[in-house]
Parts: structure tokens; sequence; C-alpha cells
């Protein structure tokens, strides 16, 4: 696969772009964050369900409860992202649809809702990328003692076997986990997200879990015959604040180990990092980690999802507590923002994507890549002439794309890219305030309003690439 570039200027910044033929442009969602129909058709309460309703620990209480309700609006929505042109659509199964308590017995309805919404996409022909897990726990399986045991990884594999073999006649790619650091560090670290637990060493158990789960469901989804196998992971893009400091640059070596290649060498080499595990040992005994395990985590998969954001700027600095999100990181400080950000207060860098998809490339040979998240939050809604005019969201994922584009220059094989989000929604502790969607919705009318964002993503879509 080669990029090319069919323009020149003396801006290189703003010349215009062409991504390879067959380029897969999609956008991204996950249930509990636009589906709403919390209780409907069997669906059993996840952890998010407890989390949000638990005082204090969702902006001004907010909950899933309604999000965009896209569980009844879907056929509106397939509508508008086949406006859009999008090839392909990034949704999440909410696993307590499918199995209320997380094991046994089966919620048809659950199923049916996916079946329609596929079958509504293809009928649109938008290509349906499935994400297994994206989050919603089921909250019998947190009562058993969620990621952190052994279980929760085989019951998980289980559900995977039930959602394909009702949607694995129509759905090519399937993705098992996503962004699973964040279920076991936020989830189980700093405790901001659900389950809200602070217990660094069940964070790492879970983290374990997790990637357990994630090769025993894609040993299931195989041997079912699914083609298409990945995992998507929010690796961090970690930089030593002074690249001359050896300190610095051990401290961003320790943070890479605990964030990125505790993910990736499992994964894709079949085997935990020495210095993460000799580092980790300290808090937490491995004894969770058994015979064969690694075997099973590094079933192969034909692409690797990376969601991106931001990247970190870490410092040694003896005496820091360790980060509570990122057990280990004790006499490690992490940099503030020192340049533009989004509503999220995230640093926008996008060479720092380039550089993260060589890495990839270079560390990782042969591991095709999707982006299956990039974008911004934003707060613009519709002005007085009705439109939104988020110009800021535009200049990140221009960006952003360009930075895409120079790392398939550079030989890296990016088979597409998902914007996050098609619409504005639940964004988890943070609530509804936080905007990330190209299209506005209004959560009192649910009126969806293209940004000109999402009017702006069209053209690249139609053209393949960025007009100069
Ligand atoms: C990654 C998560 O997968 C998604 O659910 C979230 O909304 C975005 N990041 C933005 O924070």
């Amino acid at each position: 696969m080669t990029a090319t570039v069919t323009s020149t200027s003396a801006q290189p910044a703003l010349a215009g772009i062409t991504f390879p033929d067959g380029f897969i442009w999609g956008a991204a969602t996950a249930s509990y964050q636009i589906e709403g129909a919390a209780r409907e058709d069997g669906r059993g309460p996840s952890i998010w369900d407890t989390f949000s309703r638990t005082p204090g620990r969702v902006y001004r209480g907010h909950t899933g409860d309604v999000a965009c309700d896209h569980y009844h609006r879907y056929p509106d929505d397939v509508a508008l992202m086949a406006d859009l042109g999008l090839k392909s659509y990034r949704f999440s199964v909410a696993w307590p649809r499918i199995q209320p308590d997380g094991s046994g017995p089966v919620n048809v309805r659950g199923l049916d809702f996916y079946d329609r919404l596929t079958d509504e996409l293809l009928g649109k022909g938008i290509d349906p990328v499935v994400t297994l897990y994206h989050w919603d726990l089921p909250q019998t399986l947190e009562d058993r003692g969620g990621w952190p045991n052994r279980e929760t990884a085989e019951a998980f594999a289980d559900y995977a076997e039930i959602v394909y073999a009702r949607l694995g006649d129509r759905v090519g790619t399937w993705t098992t986990l996503n962004e699973p650091w964040c279920s076991a560090y936020l989830g189980y670290g700093s405790g901001v997200h659900a389950p809200g637990r602070q217990e660094p060493a069940a964070a790492l158990t879970a983290v374990h879990h997790l990637l357990l789960g994630h090769g025993l469901a894609a040993r299931a989804l195989r041997s079912a015959g699914a083609r298409n196998v990945s995992i998507t992971l929010n690796p961090a893009v970690v930089f030593p604040v002074d690249p001359d400091s050896a300190a610095d640059r051990d401290a961003a070596r320790i943070i890479d180990g605990l964030s990125n290649r505790i993910f990736f060498d499992p994964l894709l080499k079949g085997e935990y990092p020495a210095d993460v595990l000799e580092h980790i040992a300290r808090f937490t005994d491995l004894s969770y980690i058994k015979d064969g395990d690694l075997e099973t985590i590094n079933a192969p998969i034909d692409v690797l999802g990376i969601n991106f954001y931001q990247p970190a700027y870490v410092s040694a600095k003896p005496g820091t507590p360790a980060s509570l999100d990122q057990p280990g990181s004790e006499g490690i400080a992490y940099r503030a923002p020192d340049g533009p950000v989004t509503d999220m207060n995230w640093l926008i860098e996008p060479a720092s994507l380039t550089s993260l998809l060589k890495r990839i490339h270079e560390d990782y040979p042969g591991t095709p890549v999707m982006i299956t998240e990039n974008g911004a939050a934003y707060p613009e809604g519709p002005g007085a002439d009705g439109e939104v005019h988020d110009t800021r969201r535009v200049e990140y994922l221009d960006g952003h794309l360009r930075a895409c584009h120079d790392a398939l220059a550079a030989g890296v094989d990016l088979r597409g890219y998902f914007v996050w989000s098609l619409m504005d929604n639940f964004e988890w502790a943070e609530g509804y305030r936080k905007r990330f969607g190209v299209v506005h919705v209004d959560y009192a009318t649910q009126q969806r309003t293209l940004k000109d964002s999402a009017k702006w993503y069209r053209e690249v879509i139609r053209r393949n690439g960025i007009a100069a």
C-alpha cells in the first residue's frame, strides 16, 4: 500500500493529499455512550449503570439511560452515516443486552437489535466493524470480582462466540476489546471509570485477564470462522521532557512499559517485557499469570486498532507519588500540556501520531494498523444561522489525517481511519458536557445537526483525501 502526494506547494502543511485506494473511512461510537434504552428488551445492568448512579462519580449525575436514543433512532442515524459517505461504522455490542447476567442465558431480543442495525448498515453499503467490549461489563460479573477475576475472561470468550454466531455471516471485522488500558487502570486503579475501585494490584491483574479474555475470544472467533480479528489499544505516546536527560529517558521507558509494552508484547510477541515484570513484581505477586496464558494471548490478529488523542511528556521527579491510574509510576511526573489543547485539556500534537505509527511498524513489524478512534472535544453548538462552526475540530482532524498520511508515506500499513465520534455522546465521567461528535446532538430534542467538521469529513471521504 503506497501513499501518494498529489500536489506540492511551498507550504507542505497545506498541500493536498490522497490516501491509498480502498482506504477505509469510518466513524465510531460505543453502546453505553449512545444507545440509551437502558432497561429495554431484557438488557441487564452494567457497571456503568451502577457507577453513573453513584453520587459524585459522573458529572452532574449524568447517565446513559437515554443518551442519544440510538437504540430507537438507529435507522435515522444510519441514514445520516450514508449521507456522510461513510464506508464503515464501528459500534460496540452491549454485553448486558446479550447476557443480562454476564454468563448463562442469552437474551435474544438484545441480539435482535444488533441484527437490525447490521442489516440497516449493509443495506446502505456501510461495512460494520464490531467491538465486543467497550466497557459496559455486566454488573453481575463485577459482583463476582470483575476483570481481576479470571472467570470474567472465560465468560467473555463465551459471549464473543454467541455474538459471532448471530452476526458472523455479515460482520467482517471483529474487535475484542476497546482500550483495555482504561478498563484496567481507570476502572481498578484510579477508579475514575466504572467500577470505580482503587486497587493498584487488582488493576495489574485486570490487565492480564483482559489480555487473556482477548486471546480466548480471538481463538473462539477464529475457530467459528472469523477472518478479521482485532483489538483496539490506546497507547500512550510517551516522550521524555528532556531528551538529553538519562533519568527522563528512563522515566519514559518505564511509562511506555506499564502503559504500552505490557499490552503490545504479550499480544504481538507472546511475552511480557522483562523490565515490566520486574517493575510490577514489587507490588503484585504475578501468580495470576498461568502456564499457557501467553500463548493464548498471542493469538494471531489481522489488524491492530489504535485510538489516538494526545501524547504524554514525562520526567524523573523523585518523591512523586505513583499516579493512581498508572500503578508503578512513582518518581515520575507528567508534564501539564504546554501547547494548544482541546476541551479535554488534551495536548494537540499530530506529529506524535506519526511517531506512534512508525514505532509500531518498526517494533512489531508486519502488523496492519487501523486508526479506530481519533477526534477532539469542543463545545460548539448551532449558532444563529443554525450551523455548527467547529473550525478547531476541522483543524484537529486535518492535522491528524496529515499525520496518518506521513506514516503511510513512511511505509506503515495503515488500513483506515475512524473519527471519534459520529455524534456527541455520553463522555464517561464527564457526562454530556464534552462533545466529540462531528454531528451535534441536542439532548432535549434528540435533533442531530451536521457540524462543519461532518461536512468537511464528507468531502475528505469523497475525494479520498484532503484538498489543497
Ligand atoms: C476513547 C474511548 O474509547 C471513547 O469511549 C471515548 O469517548 C474517547 N476515548 C474520548 O475520550
